[in-house]
């Protein structure tokens, strides 16, 4: 027998249908309330409020698992590599080697950017964010693609979708490139997606550049693990643009917007500035502990804590593991490691962090691989977009294939009831 919840107001009894998920989650199925009853429910930042469902990604937070489409992303960030991961994101399924083989390609020969677009990085100041290019130039990129912009359109979408992912990856180098005042490295079509980004990021045309294998196999696991994550604040915003038959590039472009907010992806640029500080400073871990459980202090302990996990972030885990091998092999010894296990234990150890059940994110490690890997601080965020861009395709689509109405949340008006217009001169 289905499960029904039953509900009483103002003396009446309503019957609302219950939903079970493939892993038994169970939701109550709000949908006709207001029409019924003439109420709506009210739930700030979403905490209990199911948006859609969705076939991409599980997480059981309370386990901390996390699959896409159902397999586990330890499996994967283990045996596969992005491109393929992606394609399982975006498809629904492993793809065979002749289905991967022309996937690589696509993304090999799109790679490329309009010649014209080189021009609009010179319009930047030299300090620009890197996520303020990414989220722009990603808006712009829909100009040169004003045939296949109709997001109702398969043909239009499917030829849309390899560009994204390959012409993202060349522009966030190029800005990087940019900032520093070097010339733009072209993509070569002879690399795999990770070594080609590597080698557009840290080849210079004066000198030969080989990418390190270690280098290429760390990257590539990196983005696996932020490939995606449900309906987190990005995703969700990539969704409710796309809602509105806004457009695919559109649509990432708000998504990137809403990761670069350090309470989303912005941590991990968040948290290595916290280290250094910490690190500068004398490494004072207490004083660190001291000041984020003091609710009048502002700082927060940046890379702990997590909406939906409340055990431990599988992605962090998998990320402070490869922390000690990938630093050994490249020879990188980085004091905010030992800082980053000291402030992990300390708080593992503390009734605070315990009781409120926070634990390291997917951020807390991944900033000090980045580094050790020679990617600057400010690009940090931009690589967590790198690795999320087929999430939030793969979320657009889905949501194009079901048809969802446009996402229009309601409210509930605790203004000024009806009140007339002063002129000026009578205002006091
Ligand atoms: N340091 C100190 N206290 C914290 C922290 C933290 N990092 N995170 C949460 N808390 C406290 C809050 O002050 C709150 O305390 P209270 O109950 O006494 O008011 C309690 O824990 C619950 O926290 P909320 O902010 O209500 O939890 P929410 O689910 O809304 O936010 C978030 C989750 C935004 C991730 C939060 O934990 C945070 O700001 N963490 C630091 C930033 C961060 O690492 N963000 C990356 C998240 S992963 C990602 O987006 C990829």
């Amino acid at each position: 027998m289905s499960d029904v919840c039953k509900i009483e107001l103002a003396g009446q009894t309503y019957e609302l249908p219950v939903i079970t998920g493939a892993e038994n989650e169970k939701a109550i199925d709000i949908s006709r309330l207001r029409q019924e009853t003439g109420y709506i429910t009210l739930d700030s930042g979403y905490g209990n409020t199911g948006s859609t469902e969705s076939e991409i990604t599980f997480i059981d937070g309370e386990k901390g698992i996390l699959r896409y489409r159902g397999i586990a992303i330890e499996e994967l960030a283990e045996k596969s590599d992005f491109v393929e991961t992606s394609y399982l994101l975006i498809h629904g399924v492993l793809p065979n080697q002749q289905e991967l083989s022309a996937f690589r390609d696509q993304l090999t020969y799109h790679s490329l950017i309009h010649e014209d677009m080189l021009r609009f990085f010179d319009g930047y100041p030299p300090k620009a964010h890197p996520m303020a290019i990414l989220s722009s130039m990603v808006c712009s990129l829909s100009t040169y693609y004003s045939d296949s912009l109709d997001p109702n359109n398969i043909g239009q979408v499917q030829s849309i979708v390899p560009r994204i992912l390959s012409k993202l990856r060349t522009i966030a180098a190029y800005s990087y490139k940019k900032s520093i005042g070097q010339p733009v490295i072209y993509p070569k079509n002879n690399l795999s997606y990770c070594a080609n980004f590597l080698h557009m990021m840290f080849a210079v045309p004066s000198e030969s550049y080989e990418v390190d294998p270690e280098l290429e196999k760390t990257l590539n696991m990196l983005f696996i693990l932020h490939g995606d994550h449900e309906q987190n604040c990005s995703t969700a915003t990539v969704r409710i643009v796309g809602s509105s038959d806004a457009n695919l590039f559109a649509s990432i472009s708000a998504g990137i917007c809403a990761l670069w907010g350090p309470k989303h992806g912005g941590a991990n640029q968040a948290v290595i500035e916290m280290l250094e500080t910490i690190h500068k400073g004398g490494g004072d871990v207490k004083e660190a502990m001291r000041r984020a459980k003091d609710r009048r202090d502002p700082f927060r302990l940046m890379g702990f804590g997590h909406r939906v996990y409340k055990n431990f972030d599988p992605r962090a885990r998998v990320i402070k593991a490869a922390c000690d091998r990938v630093l050994s092999n490249l020879g990188v010894q980085d004091p905010l490691l030992d800082l980053a296990k000291r402030i992990e234990e300390e708080a593992l150890s503390d009734s605070y962090f315990l009781d409120k059940r926070l634990y390291p994110n997917v951020d807390f490690y991944s900033g000090i691989l980045y580094r050790a890997m020679g990617i600057p601080t400010e690009m940090f965020t931009v690589m967590f977009a790198l690795g999320r861009i087929p999430g939030w395709i793969a979320h657009w689509v889905e949501m194009k294939k079901n048809q969802e109405r446009i996402g229009r949340p309601r409210q509930i008006y605790q203004g000024a009831t009806n009140t007339s217009y002063i002129p000026i001169q009578e205002r006091s």
